[in-house]
């Protein structure tokens, strides 16, 4: 975590041949909606248009002299005019104006319409793959995956709060803090510790879980009797974010399979870099966006019904300023081994049950690394070599 060119293989084999996921349908709502979006890796800018066709994706490259063809993140378009030269493309991608288009000799402009790029979307979700060669289809590569959030209610819910920040750290040290709860009563032990751990599971134990090869899911539960600080008991509830009143609202039959009373969320990793938590009235979404082997892009999205009344709203705050301090002590702490790293002192660590999604994530990314041999698997628990 800290070889540039490990890093440069690892881009491209676990990130531009691989779907990628990069927002909701939510964001594109009706014909022309538009989002763009840079992903850090590989400096490549995307944009995905909701048109009479369908939603398309199409590389951000203007094919005159690769200037953006859209500047906004988000927008509404009857067609993209480029602010160079003022070439023209309708929403399908094809070029349309040309300004004193005589002065080309032989311009070709069926030939130069946007760049498309694979895009699929499942659950709402949005994916696009960058690689040249038509890839896998998208069911195909979430396997056992792809039924599993049948019937969660994610289009009823709204962005209530994000995050985004750069942090001194290899995207997989920090992908890998949320991977865990082993860290729980040590790093959030003023935060949600005490949410989350039980007396019967004080150090994180890892719970229900499954492999499904690359990604995995795990239930994780929480604390039948939390200790409430004083606005939690102003609020009401068992902690703050269950003091907003219940609702209907559909979860997916498949969720909590074990039917633990004490359930909170399940949790998928969708490899390479996304990770989905869904609760029963909200989820939560994180990217860890591969920067340079020791720099990463951490963005967060909570999404959750609008509170109806100031009271709900206050409860919103202060469980989003919770949520805040969790992650700046999840952030110190990554940063911190990436200097560890970086320094060549080491280059193993013990990782115990409670780790065993960090192993796998880092499994992944080995495997399709071809290594001549994988330490994961040998159980070495070498997953700092690169
Ligand atoms: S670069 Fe877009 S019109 Fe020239
Ligand atoms: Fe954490």
């Amino acid at each position: 975590m800290r070889s540039p060119e490990y890093f440069r293989k690892e881009v491209d084999l676990c990130f531009v041949k691989n779907w990628i996921l990069v927002g909701r349908v939510e964001e594109i709502p009706e014909a022309g909606s538009y989002i763009t979006k840079d992903l850090p890796f590989g400096h490549a800018s995307i944009l995905i248009v909701n048109t009479k066709n369908g939603i398309k994706g199409f590389r951000n490259i203007c094919r005159h002299r690769g200037n953006k063809i859209a500047c906004a993140a988000a927008g509404q378009a009857r067609a993209f005019t480029c602010t160079f030269h003022g070439w023209t493309y309708d929403c399908d991608g094809k070029l349309r104006g040309v300004p004193d288009e005589e002065a080309f000799l032989d311009l070709d402009k069926a030939r130069l319409g946007l760049i498309p790029v694979h895009i699929d979307t499942w659950n709402g979700f949005i994916f696009v793959h960058l690689g040249n060669e038509i890839p896998a289809p998208l069911k195909e590569y979430l396997g056992d995956l792809y039924g599993f959030f049948n019937g969660f209610d994610f289009d009823k819910l709204n962005v209530t709060w994000s995050f985004k920040t750069e942090v001194e750290a290899n995207w997989k040290i920090c992908f890998d803090g949320f991977l865990e709860q082993y860290h729980f009563a040590f790093s959030h032990r003023t935060t949600v510790a005490n949410t989350f751990l039980a007396p019967d599971n004080r150090f994180g134990r890892l719970g229900w879980h499954q492999w499904w090869d690359p990604h995995c899911v795990c239930s994780i539960t929480g604390n039948p009797s939390p200790r409430r600080p004083p606005i939690g008991k102003v609020l009401g509830g068992p902690n703050v974010a269950g003091s907003l009143p219940p609702e209907p609202f559909v979860i997916s039959k498949n969720m909590n399979p074990t039917q633990d009373d004490n359930w909170e969320l399940d949790s998928v990793m969708l490899f390479p870099n996304f990770l989905i938590q869904a609760h029963p009235k909200s989820y939560n979404v994180w990217w860890f966006w591969p920067v340079s082997a020791t720099k990463s892009v951490f963005e967060y999205r909570r999404y959750e019904r609008a509170a109806r009344n100031a009271g709900e709203r206050f409860a919103q705050e202060y469980y989003l300023s919770l949520v805040r301090d969790t992650f700046l002590q999840d952030l110190f702490a990554f940063e911190h081994v990436q200097q560890s790293i970086s320094s060549g002192a080491i280059d193993e660590f013990p990782l115990s049950l409670s780790e065993a999604r960090v192993a796998y994530l880092h499994h992944q990314v080995n495997k399709r690394l071809a290594r001549e041999h994988d330490p994961v698997i040998e159980g070495e628990g070498d997953v700092c070599s690169s």
